[in-house]
């Protein structure tokens, strides 16, 4: 078991560290993106890393990536990460990096629903609707849709919550072709993920997408890809409505946090339990091995 907080290689420029990843630029074109073993819940980065979990998150976007090659091209550039770091930042890298292309980020990210759950249920609760998408009365929470609908989110500034925003808002920030085409794809990434899921026992209730552009305009899929960070996964034998059902994701941490009340879910987060970090540890684990039947790659 390998545990990072924080990668620190020096061979390669840091470009910057989000919440999860670490980027490294390699020479101009691209880029080496380090999973780290960091928890964010309510944007706010846990003090606690969580054992495997940036392997575990590495191994499954790849495994997707695979997956759904052909319906984008995404940013892999099959370089090994080890290649490209000195000899002694191997260790660093090793199951929890890509080399990937360095892409010209959209700055809208493609969210896609099966389920009305999260956010998507505050705002039916408030409006009727998600995202301006009107939807039938009487939902009850978790209920599945009759079809997947892409609710688009401004990605925020560091530090910011994401946005949700209107398609039309969508096509007025990045243009009308871009905009359908980015729902288009996205609603078939996700249509052939949860159909697969299915066969697992796993539903994917929602997802996020991030996408960008290369240097001839050309959209690829980027970042993360339907791992239990950017997406919502339940096991399907206990799927109910009228609850937020158990999930492989960080919903564990979420609903812990929820109990501190004295929290108002800004840094500094509070202490997260022994027991709550390796539980949760489990759960990302579990999503990895139940999802792609392989189990954490040594
Ligand atoms: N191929 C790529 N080219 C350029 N940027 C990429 C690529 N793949 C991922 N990224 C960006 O790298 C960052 C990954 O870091 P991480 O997921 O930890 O960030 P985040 O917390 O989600 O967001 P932020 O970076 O805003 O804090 C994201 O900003 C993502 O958009
Ligand atoms: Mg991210």
């Amino acid at each position: 078991m390998t545990t990072q907080i924080n990668s620190t290689l020096h061979s390669l420029p840091l470009l910057g560290r989000g919440k999860v990843r670490d980027n490294y630029a390699v020479g101009e074109d691209k880029l080496l993106i380090v999973t780290s073993d960091r928890l964010s819940a309510f944007d706010v980065i846990m003090n606690e890393p969580i054992p495997d979990k940036g392997r575990v998150l590495n191994q499954m976007a790849n495994f997707w990536f695979d997956k759904l090659a052909h319906v984008v091209p995404n940013h892999l550039t099959g370089i090994a990460p080890e290649t490209v770091v000195a000899a002694d930042e191997v260790e660093q890298v090793r199951g929890r990096a890509v080399v990937a292309k360095r892409l010209k980020p959209i700055m809208v990210e493609a969210v896609v629903r099966g389920y009305i759950i999260g956010s998507g249920w505050k705002d039916y609760q408030e409006t009727g609707a998600i995202c301006g998408i009107q939807l039938p009365a009487g939902l009850p929470q978790a209920a599945k849709l009759d079809a997947p609908i892409f609710t688009p989110a401004a990605k925020a500034e560091k530090g910011e919550h994401d946005e949700n925003i209107s398609f039309a808002e969508m096509e007025k920030r990045i243009g009308v072709e871009l905009a359908a085409k980015m729902r288009d794809i996205s609603i078939q990434l996700y249509t052939e993920a949860a159909n697969y899921a299915a066969t697992r026992g796993i539903i994917i209730a929602d997802t996020k997408f991030e996408f960008g552009l290369d240097d001839n305009g050309v959209l690829h899929l980027m970042d993360e890809v339907l791992t239990a960070d950017s997406s919502r996964f339940w096991p399907a034998d206990s799927y109910a409505t009228g609850i937020s059902p158990p999930s492989f994701d960080k919903q564990f941490v979420r609903d812990y946090l929820e109990t501190i009340t004295s929290w108002n879910k800004t840094a500094p987060a509070p202490t997260l339990p022994d027991e709550v970090v390796q539980k949760t540890a489990a759960k990302y684990r579990e999503a990895l091995e139940r999802l792609t039947g392989e189990s954490l790659k040594a």
